[in-house]
This record gives C-alpha cells, sequence and structure tokens, in this order.
C-alpha cells in the first residue's frame, strides 16, 4: 500500500503534538507539511509549538502560520486544558528551522497542487483554514481525497454542554466543511474519549526512555492534571491522533455514515454538531462519524511511532 498523502492543519496543543508525531513516523502516511490555525492558544503560540515539536521529534516538512481567528473574527485559548503556551508541562527545544514565508491556506494549495495524487486533509483544531481553503481555491477542491476532522459528538460537548472546542471555535467553518460535498470523516467526542491515557499506557510510555518519550510524559502528565481537574476524568483522552490513526488503519474505529448538521444560531447549542444516527430528519448522509474504537491497535501504532521518533 503506497502511504496516503496528507497535510496536518492544527493548533498544537498536547494532542495535537502526538498527532504531528502519529503523522511522521508512521509509515502508510505520507505528511507533506503542517499548517496552524488559532484555537488551544493564540495563533503565534500555537505556531511556535508546531515548530517545537518538529524540533523535538525531527520532523522535517514545510510549516506556515494560519488563520489567527475564526471566519467572524474569535479569538479563545483552551488555557485551562493547555496552559498558557498552549503546550506547558515540558521543556521543548527551540526552532530548528523557519516559518514558510506563505499564509498556512496557501501553503495547504501549493502542497495540494503540486502532489501527484489527491491529497487528504487532517485537520486537529477549528476548521478556518479548512474551510478558507475551500472557499479560495474551488479549483483544487477535487485534487482533494478526503477530510478528517478531529471535532463535535453525537452526545455532548466540552467547551459548552453541546459543544466541543474545535467546532465550537468557527462553527461556520464546520458548516463550510460539511456542506462540501467531499468524502468527510468526523472523530468526535464519542471515540475520542475512549482513547484514554491509562495508568499502563503511561508506564509503557515512560518505558520508551527517549528524549521525545520523556518530553511527551511531561506534556501528557500536565494535560492529565487539567482534565481530572476540569472534566473529573482521572484518565485524559487524547483525542487528536485519532484522525490520523482512522487513515493508518481503518478498522480502529467502528463508524456510522449519517447526516451531520453544525448548529449556527442555538441560544445555549451554538457550534454543537447535530448527529442523526437514526436518520430521523431524513437528510442526506455526508459524514462518517466515528463511534467505536479498538483501543490497543491505536494504542501499538501511537507508541510505535513515539518509539520511531525517539531513535
Ligand atoms: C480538541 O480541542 C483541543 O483542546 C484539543 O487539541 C482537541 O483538538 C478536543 O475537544
Ligand atoms: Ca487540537
Amino acid at each position: 500500500m503506497s502511504p496516503t498523502p496528507i497535510i496536518l492543519d492544527c493548533d498544537p496543543g498536547h494532542d495535537d503534538a502526538m498527532a504531528m508525531i502519529l503523522a511522521a513516523y508512521n509509515p502508510n502516511i505520507e505528511l507533506l507539511g503542517i499548517s496552524t490555525v488559532s484555537g488551544n492558544g493564540i495563533i503565534n503560540k500555537v505556531t511556535e509549538n508546531a515548530l517545537r515539536v518538529c524540533a523535538l521529534a525531527k520532523i522535517n516538512v514545510p510549516v506556515a502560520q494560519g488563520a489567527g481567528a475564526s471566519l467572524l473574527g474569535a479569538v479563545e485559548a483552551a488555557s485551562d486544558i493547555h496552559g498558557e503556551t498552549a503546550l506547558d508541562g515540558a521543556p521543548l527545544p527551540a526552532p530548528t528551522f523557519e516559518l514558510q514565508k506563505m499564509h498556512g491556506v496557501d501553503l495547504i494549495a501549493d502542497l495540494v497542487r503540486k502532489c501527484p495524487e489527491k491529497v487528504t486533509l487532517v485537520a486537529t483544531g477549528p476548521l478556518t483554514n479548512i474551510a478558507l481553503f475551500l472557499k479560495m481555491y474551488p479549483e483544487l477542491r477535487e485534487r482533494i481525497a478526503h477530510i478528517v476532522f478531529m471535532g463535535g459528538s453525537a452526545s455532548r460537548g466540552n467547551r459548552t454542554p453541546y459543544a466541543e472546542f474545535n467546532i465550537w471555535m468557527d462553527p461556520e467553518a464546520c458548516d463550510v466543511v460539511l456542506k462540501s460535498g467531499l468524502p468527510l470523516t468526523m472523530i468526535g467526542l464519542d471515540v475520542t474519549h475512549q482513547a484514554l491515557i491509562t495508568k499502563e499506557i503511561f508506564a509503557k510510555l515512560e518505558a520508551l526512555d527517549t528524549e521525545v518519550s520523556r518530553t511527551l510524559s511531561g506534556l501528557m502528565r500536565f494535560f492529565a492534571k487539567t482534565y481530572n481537574d476540569v472534566f473529573e476524568m482521572p484518565d485524559p483522552p487524547l483525542h487528536d491522533p485519532l484522525a490520523v490513526a482512522v487513515l493508518i488503519d481503518s478498522a480502529v474505529t467502528k463508524n456510522r455514515f449519517v447526516n451531520v448538521e453544525v448548529e449556527l444560531n442555538g441560544t445555549h447549542t451554538r457550534g454543537a454538531t447535530v448527529v442523526d444516527i437514526y436518520n430521523r430528519t431524513g437528510y442526506k448522509a455526508n459524514v462518517n462519524v466515528a463511534l467505536e474504537l479498538d483501543f490497543d491497535r491505536f494504542w501499538e501504532m501511537m507508541l510505535d511511532a513515539v518509539d520511531k521518533a525517539g531513535r
């Protein structure tokens, strides 16, 4: 099987950092480049974090800074979860290369244009850059194989009672993606809350005993503490790498192909994804929604990537 070419659009972010490592170190993925988007922190911080994670894990792909606010201009941060730097918990090395001198959306377009195969876009932050790309480069739409996004939920939210953070940050961007007509996979909280960093997983991570694994352990222990403080979850969920994992091995999740809409106007539910599991609306299915995780299969590939990144 030839590797799947992807572009990772992210807002590192603890779990985004792990998604970067999985994308860079699994042989079934060809990571073409990374664009950043404001989400877990303001855009300068998450971009700096992306470059520092590249330095830590020796990831050498073009990185460009993308949108600094949602389509409607909102800027928020998830410092209650990811800390002041958006990646608190362990010191990270200084960047070893410079950012591309172009906007993240233009980098996506450039990489898509140059790739001989269709490209999959993997989004692990708010969908702002992806929506801008679809609107600004309609001629490249047919060059996109698939969009996989971490965001949303078929049940409850985490930023508000019904809205998940990435979608809540930019519901209008999510709406553009949902209406794109492209093949879509949604990695929502239903499945990411099964990807827990349990005590056994921490032990396996720490047993790798490399600079990379030690740094990631420090980061994940910070993340575990904030998750416990905010959500009373003793083992934190590693959301973002699942959006890469489903491209490596589709059997890692069980999915339902259903209609998904995003709430743009709800009084208390703006940013909630409305996932019609039983087709009660009769609306056309548009999203493959991941609902169940093969925990062992996922962690095997994630830890293997961390191991390779540390060598
Ligand atoms: C999502 O929000 C961010 O805090 C995480 O990086 C993840 O992408 C989970 O709701
Ligand atoms: Ca993220």
